[in-house]
């Protein structure tokens, strides 16, 4: 994928499809490392399930034979000699704590390393996708000075039972997150 944020939306449209209510997106860089922490409380992986699922031939849907999200993913940070972590519980080994976190690591100054892209768009196409899923993302940069945080439980109870999905909502999302940008340097 040419941007990481193409990434990290497919990451999270796992943690989607696994029944997740809360979704925490967290990007954290300095001038040389970039981590993408996606971290969710759906129903978590089996163990099998975990133990394939680096594998581009493993998925367990059926519609397609090729998963390709955590592959992907995982190239795209072992390619700038980083990598990825998956910790994850099952809802039946773990009734009341399940989830799944997903975490890469990336060397930014390697000559492979893919640029973050639009990641505001991939945040308001999630929120856009999945009104009723709650979304939290950081993106912090100390030395730009870049502290985003964006939470949709906090829209949720200004907005006491307006979807997410409508056009105005979304059109202030985008605005915001553009604004938190901004104060960056
Ligand atoms: N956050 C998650 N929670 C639970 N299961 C997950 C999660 N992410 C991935 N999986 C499991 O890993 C499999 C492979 O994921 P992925 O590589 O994105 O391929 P695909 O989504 O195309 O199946 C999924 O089919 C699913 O079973
Ligand atoms: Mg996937």
């Amino acid at each position: 994928m040419k941007e990481l944020s193409l990434n990290i939306l497919d990451i999270t449209e796992n943690s989607v499809k696994a029944k997740a209510t809360l979704v925490e997106i967290a990007i954290e860089e300095n001038d040389d490392i970039l981590t993408i922490a996606v971290t969710d409380n759906g129903i978590g992986m089996t163990e099998q399930t975990l133990l394939s699922v680096t594998n581009p031939f493993y998925t367990t849907r059926t519609t397609r034979k090729v998963g390709l999200g955590i592959p992907l993913l995982k190239f795209a940070a072992e390619q700038t000699g980083g990598g990825i972590e998956i910790v994850s519980k099952h809802v039946y080994k773990y009734p009341k704590e399940h989830g799944t976190r997903i975490f890469a690591k990336f060397f930014k100054k390697h000559i492979d390393f893919t640029p973050l892209g639009d990641v505001i768009s991939s945040i308001v196409t999630l929120v856009q996708g999945h009104p009723d899923v709650d979304f939290v993302f950081k993106h912090t940069h100390p030395q730009k000075n870049l502290s985003v945080l964006f939470d949709t439980r906090e829209v949720r109870e200004v907005l006491e039972g307006i979807p997410l999905d409508s056009f105005e909502i979304l059109t202030w999302i985008k605005d915001n997150l553009t604004e938190q940008y901004a104060q960056g340097q």
